[in-house]
Parts: C-alpha cells; sequence; structure tokens
C-alpha cells in the first residue's frame, strides 16, 4: 500500500465516522430545528480552528444487544480550537449516535478534554444534547457521569466552565452544568430536569410538558439555572463568544485588554437618576453611560431583574458590574437577587476581574415568604461574596443606601476599596418615613396635627440621616461626587487598584452560607 492509498483510506475512514447516527437521524435532528454536534463546533469556533481527537473511539460494551453495534466516535465528539484567537477545549455530545447517550468511552473522551482543559489552563465548552445515561451500559455510565462532576468540581476557579444546553439533559446529567459557570440555554432546544413528565406523572400524578417542566425560560427565568437565553442556536454561539471576550483563560490570568472607547455621546449620566427617591428609573442606562462604547454584557438578564450583574469595559479593561435595578421591587435584595450577585461576585474574585457595584436599594425585602423560604441565608452570601473578594472593589452610591442593603452592597465595611456618594444618596437604617414613624411613634400619636408633625418628623429625620455627609463624616464615603464625575473617578481607582493585594486568612475552603 502507497502513502497516497493509506491517506486515502485514512479520510475514507474519517469520513464514515463523522458522519454520526447517519442521514435518518441527521434528518431527525434537523426536523427538531437543531443543528449537528459537528456543525455547532464549526459555527462557534474560528474558522479552521478545530482540531479533533479520539474521532476513532469505539464502545466495547456487549450487553442489551450493544455487541456489535456501531456508534460512531461513542456519541460524542471532542477537540480543541480558537475563539477570537483564545485557545479554548471543547465537547459536543452527539444526539444521532444513541441519543447522545453517555456510555464509559464516551464519558473516557470527555474527561480526557476536560484533563487537557486544565492542564493547559484553557476554557472547557461542553455542548450538551443526550439522553442521559446510556441505559444498557449500566454502572458504567453512572461511573462516566461521577468522573466528570469530579472534574467540574476540581476545575472550578481554575479555568473557565461553560455549558451548553443544546438537547435534552436529563436526570443526574443536569449536574455537570450545574457545576460550571456558565449555562446557554435556547428557546424550544434546551430541557433540563432531573425526571422527565411522565415521572412526573407516575409519582405525582401532575401533567406537565417537557417545556413547562425544564424548558429555556424556566432556567432563565425562574429557577436561575441558566445564564444566558436566546432565541436561536446562532444567537447562543455569539452570546458564547462575547463572553469568552471578556474573560480570562485561567484564574493565573487577567482578561486581554481591548481597545479602550469612550461612551457613546449623548448617553449622560446626570440626565438619567431623578433627584426625587421614590422615582424609578434603569440602571443599565447608568452602567451604559459609564461604560466603554456604552457596551454592557448582562449576566442572567431574565433572572432576578432586581439586579443587574454583567461585564463592561472600563479604559479597554473587563470589570464586573453589580447593580440594584430601581425599577424592578426598587432593586430590594432578595433571595433570588443575594443568590445572582453573590455567585457574580465570586466569579469576578476567581478570574481576576475587579468589581464596580452600583447602589439604590431599600435594603432587604421583608415578608413571611421570604423568610420562610431563608433569606437569612441566602441573603448572607452576597455578605460573604464581597467580603472574601480581594480584586479591587470599588462602589458608588446613586441613591438609597438603606440598612443591610447599605452594608451588603460592597460597604466599606466589607473591605470596598474605593466608595464614592452622588449628593443624592440617602444612607440610614431605613427610610425616612419608616424611621420617623418609629422614633417618633409618641411624639406623632399626642401631636394637635398628627399629620403634619409626622411630615415634619420626615423631614427632620431626612436632613440628619438621608444624605451622604454624615457617612463622609466617618470617613465610611471615601468622596461625595458630582454624577458627572462617576467614569473618571471609576477610572482612576481602577487604575491606582490595578497592582492591589490582599489576601484572605490561611485555610483550607471557607464555609459559605451554600
Ligand atoms: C441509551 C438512548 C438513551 C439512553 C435515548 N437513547 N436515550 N439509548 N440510553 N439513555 C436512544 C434511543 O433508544 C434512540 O435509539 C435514540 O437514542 C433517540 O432517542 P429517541 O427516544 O428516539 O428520541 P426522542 O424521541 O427525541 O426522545 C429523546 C429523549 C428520550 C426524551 C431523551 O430518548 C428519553 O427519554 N431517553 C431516556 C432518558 C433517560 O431517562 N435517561 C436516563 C436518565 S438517568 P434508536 O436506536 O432507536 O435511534 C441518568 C442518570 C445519570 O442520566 C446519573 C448521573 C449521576
Amino acid at each position: 500500500m502507497s502513502l497516497r492509498s493509506n491517506v486515502l483510506d485514512l479520510r475514507k475512514r474519517k469520513k464514515e465516522v463523522q458522519k454520526g447516527g447517519g442521514d435518518k437521524a441527521i434528518e431527525k435532528q434537523v426536523k427538531m430545528g437543531k443543528l449537528t454536534a459537528r456543525e455547532r463546533i464549526l459555527a462557534l469556533l474560528d474558522k479552521n480552528s478545530f482540531h479533533e481527537y479520539d474521532l476513532f473511539v469505539e464502545h466495547a460494551a456487549k450487553d442489551f444487544g450493544m455487541e456489535g453495534k456501531t456508534l460512531h466516535g461513542d456519541g460524542v465528539i471532542i477537540g480543541t480550537g480558537t475563539i477570537y484567537d483564545k485557545p479554548v477545549c471543547i465537547f459536543a455530545q452527539d444526539f444521532t449516535v444513541a441519543g447522545g447517550s453517555l456510555g464509559l468511552m464516551h464519558a473516557r473522551k470527555i474527561t480526557k478534554i476536560m484533563d487537557h482543559a486544565l492542564k493547559m489552563r484553557v476554557p472547557l465548552i461542553g455542548i450538551n444534547d443526550s439522553g442521559g445515561a446510556r441505559i444498557q451500559e449500566g454502572v458504567n455510565s453512572l461511573a462516566g457521569y461521577g468522573e466528570i462532576f469530579f472534574r467540574n468540581t476540581l476545575a472550578s476557579g481554575v479555568i473557565p466552565q461553560i455549558s451548553v444546553i443544546l438537547g435534552p439533559c436529563a436526570g443526574g446529567a443536569v449536574y455537570s452544568p450545574a457545576l460550571t459557570d456558565f449555562v446557554f440555554v435556547v428557546e424550544n432546544i434546551s430541557k433540563m430536569f432531573i425526571t422527565g413528565p411522565s415521572v412526573v406523572k407516575s409519582v405525582l400524578g401532575e401533567e406537565v410538558s417537557m417545556e413547562e417542566l425544564g424548558g429555556a425560560k424556566v432556567h432563565a427565568e425562574v429557577t436561575g439555572n441558566a445564564h444566558f437565553y436566546a432565541e436561536t442556536e446562532m444567537e447562543c454561539f455569539d452570546q458564547i463568544k462575547t463572553l469568552i471576550s471578556f474573560i480570562p483563560r485561567s484564574n493565573l490570568k487577567k482578561a486581554l485588554p481591548h481597545k479602550p472607547k469612550a461612551p457613546l455621546k449623548g448617553v449622560k449620566v446626570e440626565d438619567i437618576v431623578p433627584a426625587d427617591p421614590r422615582i424609578p428609573y434603569d440602571m443599565r442606562d447608568v452602567l451604559k453611560s459609564i461604560t466603554d462604547g456604552s457596551e454592557f454584557f448582562e449576566v442572567m438578564e431574565r433572572f432576578a431583574p432586581n439586579i443587574i450583574v454583567g461585564f463592561g469595559r472600563m479604559n479597554g479593561e473587563t470589570v464586573g458590574f453589580v447593580a440594584n435595578q430601581p425599577m424592578v421591587l426598587a432593586g430590594v435584595l432578595d433571595i433570588d437577587s443575594s443568590d445572582k450577585a453573590a455567585r457574580f461576585i465570586r466569579y469576578c474574585d476567581a478570574f481576576n476581574i475587579p468589581i464596580v457595584t452600583m447602589e439604590d436599594l431599600p435594603g432587604y425585602l421583608p415578608g413571611v415568604d421570604q423568610e420562610h423560604a431563608g433569606v437569612i441565608r441566602h441573603g448572607a452570601k452576597i455578605l460573604y461574596a464581597y467580603s472574601e473578594a480581594t480584586v479591587p472593589k470599588i462602589t458608588v452610591i446613586v441613591r438609597k443606601a438603606y440598612g443591610g442593603g447599605y452594608i451588603a452592597m460592597n460597604s466599606r465595611h466589607l473591605r470596598a476599596d474605593f466608595v464614592f456618594a452622588w449628593p443624592t444618596a440617602e444612607i440610614a437604617v431605613m427610610g425616612p418615613e419608616g424611621a420617623a414613624n418609629i422614633v417618633f411613634r409618641k411624639e406623632i400619636a399626642e401631636a394637635e396635627n398628627p399629620e403634619e408633625m409626622r411630615q415634619q418628623k420626615i423631614e427632620e429625620y431626612k436632613e440628619k440621616f438621608a444624605n451622604p455627609y454624615v457617612a463622609a463624616a466617618q470617613g465610611y464615603i471615601d468622596e461625595v461626587i458630582e454624577p458627572s464625575e462617576t467614569r473618571a473617578r471609576i477610572l482612576h481607582a481602577l487604575q491606582v487598584s490595578e497592582n492591589k493585594s490582599a489576601s484572605m486568612p490561611a485555610k483550607k475552603h471557607g464555609i459559605p452560607p451554600f
């Protein structure tokens, strides 16, 4: 056999395996509105950058009719490539091959690329489209999942881990995405649940569709399992690329800087925020008024919208923003918003991304529902996350900073590096109305005109406490600034903090209020 014929033979073999589950299965995949695993990888990675490994891996299962059955690539494609020239490791489950089910060799391929990603310190992207544990392979499939979960945990906080749900992700399989940093879902395509509709019906007698139980919207809006929601697979890939452009390759690196840009002209911060604390506004507009090019890449946009988290750039460098959203529930902190913010803060801290906090909130949300669902435990997460974060931490108090909310939103007391307040800031134990009603209850009740007395006491309280100057007099705020100075002051604070060195006491690990 000549070299040429060897090469031709190789090409033929590759072509055969690359067909995955064959024309019929591919046709079914297309009918479901889905791309194939290979098309997905090629659409996501830079052109001609994909390098595949383990193409010729075969399963060795014998039971339940598996002997002699060919499953090309054992239902998963693994490899390396680049996105915006940055290296990534990737795997994509191929639903056309035995429903992308995970058997022993399938799992070994995934864990091989995970080990690679961790060793080489590059991001890992996993595209999930699978019927879960391969039933015919029994405990070997379960073992495979265990090996994946263990590696997800090892890699957590070391390399970025991204999960893309582009099909079913059922049973214990959902726990790999849950252990990763960012989960992407697509309308009508993504499905995640521990037990499907038929089990729900047989155990609980409840009728529910797959979409209602664990569709993309449910995870983006209700459960908070998904961080990004897209209407099409291509939109989802664009979102992943944008995310990759903001984050560093590993915890040993900083995100690569971009060319600095000014915010768009005409976006003036001082025109956005009404001085009256009762009038809401969109905090996103404030963020866009200070970021490079007025660009802000929001994370978990549809979940707990009373807090905003996401990435922007300041002078070309990636910054993580955490901001109360006065437009939703007055920007209050509750269970979901605390979980959302705490997780994002920990992400930024793990990956050397400075955090800028924009504050305007009336405190934690009161109520039996919140108390009984554990607002104490969940609310503590944000305190923990800010306190342990050692990256540069900058706070701007825009308007309200009441009670626990003042402390929780990266106050000086949790070791903020720079705290600025606008002259509209109100820093107090609670809002003037509530405070006056409690502190001056007796005077108000006994007054000839109680309403007049109430208003007088509210004004007195406002004058004394609901302003930034008492906190500034204590040095809890470093400077009261004009709104138009906000970008410049943050930029300078970031520049000064560039070589920040801070650490936590030596410990194996803390015990956060999970
Ligand atoms: C083996 C599987 C499979 C599985 C699907 N297939 N899931 N083979 N093990 N888990 C095969 C089917 O037999 C079929 O093969 C092909 O994949 C396509 O499946 P269809 O059922 O025809 O596709 P569809 O109608 O689109 O339904 C998709 C599905 C359904 C909803 C995912 O296949 C399904 O319910 N599968 C089982 C899901 C499940 O219960 N998995 C185990 C979860 S427990 P042919 O040869 O006919 O084309 C789990 C434990 C993990 O994962 C524990 C970790 C700790």
